[in-house]
């Protein structure tokens, strides 16, 4: 693992590793399990791993802990080390432009986020850090370049602000948010949680218990954003060790503050203890459930029938792309034709509509026209997996998909739906079963139709081929999360399965 602490050692491996795909992590140091998850994840996603070490002075105001912030880079790199990191960008002050005077206004040009996603939550108590965040930030992408940069969702107005810097100002990179990590008590990590002693850290845990209240709560219908933060507060106030400085509940990416919760909400909290100030939050939307599995594992009936038990909408991804490929063949384009067919699915309008409370009738609807019953014939299921397969499509319908999921509430099942379509859904379950089990209940099937003379050892070894073709191919590989839920299901009936996801749903909105 390389170190570096310069510019013109960061230029020339940036140089040398150019044609790799290139993760930033930025961090402060005192590295703990929430870093590691950011690089962790990174290092799957990434070819080279970068991570900055930079205790940022632009970011801490006069008042606040910047000399007493923990550093120790030795520790620091020995740990990235283990991890597999490529390289450690460790700059000096001097190699950031920020010599002698630390404030803000010493440098020549700042980043100033819109003022409505700074003026609330932490930014309202701590004037200029998020101009100090966005200005390094920015200096650090430029330094870099990555292709993607990963940050913590426990700083969740830190992840919205720079989504949106990244967008106003059209830096190329792709941010990833990723998951908090916790201490198996439920308290949220933090490099500020080595100032706790463990009587202090019992207290802290009201945090998150109060907003897991208030989750509940909200799974239970409740909509109203004054009761949803009354819960934590009431809560919180039960603790008098605990002094709590906010308790707000904003629209996840505008930061604005919500009445009620429609779709999603950031519940987030800062609260003191002795002198230690500690933020967390929760995401508020209905969950989203993740099923992914190989071939033959009977994702669809089980998924259809969850959704059905607890009111969630089937995502119908399978439904999505056979009127993807009635649309092509309506539009009297080739399916081979990846130029047209690209051009045909920009700004798509795809709606799956479930229930009766919708203006439309039930049904599949492409670009507004029902295509419920002309998305199943034999043509269109022909087409359906040369459509599927154009990364053109895919593309298109991802992002439909996570629109979808953005609102939470749905069910859906496929090859990377956990992986890649919804990586923060709430519940994942990768449903599978051997092969030879698999082969036994697709041979049952078979002679079920009348198909008397099928070869059960055939059978098998062509499921063995389509794993394998699944789980290497190059659009939505089939992977199994590394948070997901296996369900072995070769000795179970499709009852049994079906109730355990249903358990496991039931546990997870009690939380
Ligand atoms: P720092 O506090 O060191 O955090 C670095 C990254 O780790 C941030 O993206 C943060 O959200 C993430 N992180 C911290 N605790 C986490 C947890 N428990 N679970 C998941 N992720 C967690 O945030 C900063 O540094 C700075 O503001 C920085 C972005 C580096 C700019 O100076």
């Amino acid at each position: 693992m390389l170190i570096a602490k310069t510019l013109s050692e960061i230029n020339s491996y940036r140089q040398r590793e150019q044609k790799y795909t290139i993760a930033l992590v930025p961090t402060m140091g005192a590295l703990h399990e929430g870093h590691i998850s950011l690089i962790q994840r990174s290092r799957k996603e990434c070819d080279r791993v970068i991570v900055s070490i930079f205790v940022n002075p632009l970011q801490f105001n006069p008042t606040e802990d910047l000399a007493e912030y923990p550093r120790q880079l030795e520790t620091d790199c020995d740990l990235c080390a283990k991890l597999g990191v490529d390289l450690v960008f460790a700059p000096t002050l001097e190699a950031m432009g920020i010599a002698g005077d630390t404030s803000i206004q010493s440098l020549t040009t700042t980043v100033i986020p819109p003022v409505s996603m700074t003026s609330g939550l932490c930014g309202k108590y701590r004037p200029g850090h998020f101009q100090g965040v966005a200005t390094i930030v920015t200096k650090l992408l430029n330094i870099i370049r990555p292709d993607r940069a990963y940050f913590g969702q426990k700083d969740a107005q830190q992840l919205a602000i720079i989504r949106r810097l990244v967008s106003d100002l059209n830096i190329p990179v792709e941010i990833i948010g990723c998951p908090i990590i916790r201490e198996s008590s439920g308290l949220a990590l933090s490099s500020r949680n080595q100032y706790l002693t463990t009587k202090d850290k019992e207290q802290a845990l009201n945090i998150y218990s109060g907003l897991k209240q208030a989750a509940i709560a909200f799974y239970q219908g409740e909509k109203q954003a004054s009761r949803l933060t009354a819960i934590v507060k009431d809560h919180l106030a039960t603790v008098s060790e605990i002094e709590t400085q906010y308790i707000e509940l904003v629209d996840p990416q505008t930061l604005e503050p919500l009445e009620t919760v429609e779709s999603r909400g950031l519940l987030a909290v800062a609260a003191y203890l002795g002198n230690t100030r500690l933020i967390d939050n929760m995401i508020l939307r209905q969950p989203t459930v993740a099923i992914d599995g190989p071939a033959g594992a009977g994702k669809s009936t089980v998924t259809r029938s969850v959704a059905e038990q607890l009111g969630l909408l089937y995502l119908d991804t399978g439904a999505m792309y056979r009127a993807v490929t009635w649309l092509v063949m309506n539009s009297g384009i080739d399916v081979k034709d990846e130029e047209k067919i690209a051009d045909l699915v920009k700004g798509i309008k795809i709606d799956l509509i479930s229930s009766e409370s919708s203006d439309l009738p039930i049904g599949v609807y492409v670009n507004d026209t029902e295509v419920t019953k002309p998305i199943r014939t034999p043509e269109v299921t022909a087409n359906v997996s040369a459509i599927a397969a154009q990364n053109a499509v895919r593309e298109e319908l991802v992002a439909i998909q996570q629109s979808y999921g953005q609102k939470g509430g749905i069910i859906a099942e496929g090859r990377d739906i956990g992986t890649n379509v919804f990586p923060d859904a709430e519940l994942k379950i990768f449903l599978t079963a051997s092969a030879s089990e698999r082969a036994r209940r697709r041979f049952l099937d078979l002679q079920n139709q009348g198909y008397k003379d099928v070869d059960l050892v055939q059978l098998e070894q062509e499921i063995r081929r389509r794993d394998e073709k699944d789980s290497t191919r190059a659009i939505a590989p089939l992977k199994k999360a590394n948070d997901a839920i296996e369900i072995v299901t070769d000795n179970l009936t499709i009852e049994e399965v079906i109730n355990k996801i249903v358990e496991l749903y039931q546990q997870l909105i009690l939380l």
